[in-house]
């Protein structure tokens, strides 16, 4: 799906426990009801390979052993939203990053109780966006 011309983007991870949660459609929902647009978006599993890359720079963190097993546990979805000030509105929505500290309204507010399964991975600034998109979408223009 292409849907932007030069926009910016960000990447955005519906983790494992909103796939087996069927959260999918709710949190997709969200971001389209906003005016975002889906440039590209697949459903896969995350292997070890892929998670040290992806979190390359979080592999030295206690947390990081459990949260790759979490994150290779099952399929998720990937997609590219784009959209004026995408990064930034995202990670608004997406909420703060303990479900128990998140705030109502937000994704994670409204529906996480975790520190771990948190629903939602959204890239931190522009420049992480752009790494992310290179390797969950290499080539796509
Ligand atoms: S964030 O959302 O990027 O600002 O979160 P941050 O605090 O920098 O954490 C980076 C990613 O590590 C995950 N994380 C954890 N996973 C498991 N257990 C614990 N305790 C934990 N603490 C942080 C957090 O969800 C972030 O993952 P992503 O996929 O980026 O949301």
């Amino acid at each position: 799906m292409t849907s932007s011309g030069s926009a910016e983007r960000t990447l955005v991870l519906i983790k494992p426990d909103g796939v087996r949660r069927r959260l999918v459609s709710e949190i997709l929902g969200r971001f389209e009801r906003k005016g975002l647009g889906i440039d590209a978006m697949v459903l896969r599993r995350m292997d070890d390979r892929l998670a040290d890359q992806h979190y390359a720079v979080h592999l030295a963190e206690p947390f990081y052993p459990g949260l790759r097993a979490f994150m290779t546990s099952g399929p998720l979805v990937a997609l590219v939203l784009s959209g004026d000030g995408v990064v930034e509105m995202v990670r608004g929505m997406v909420g703060a990053t303990d479900g128990r500290r998140a705030v109502p309204g937000t994704i994670r507010g409204d529906f996480a109780t975790s520190g771990r399964e948190n629903l939602v991975h959204a890239a931190d600034s522009a420049e992480t966006a752009r790494r992310e998109i290179a390797l969950w979408f290499p080539g796509l223009d």
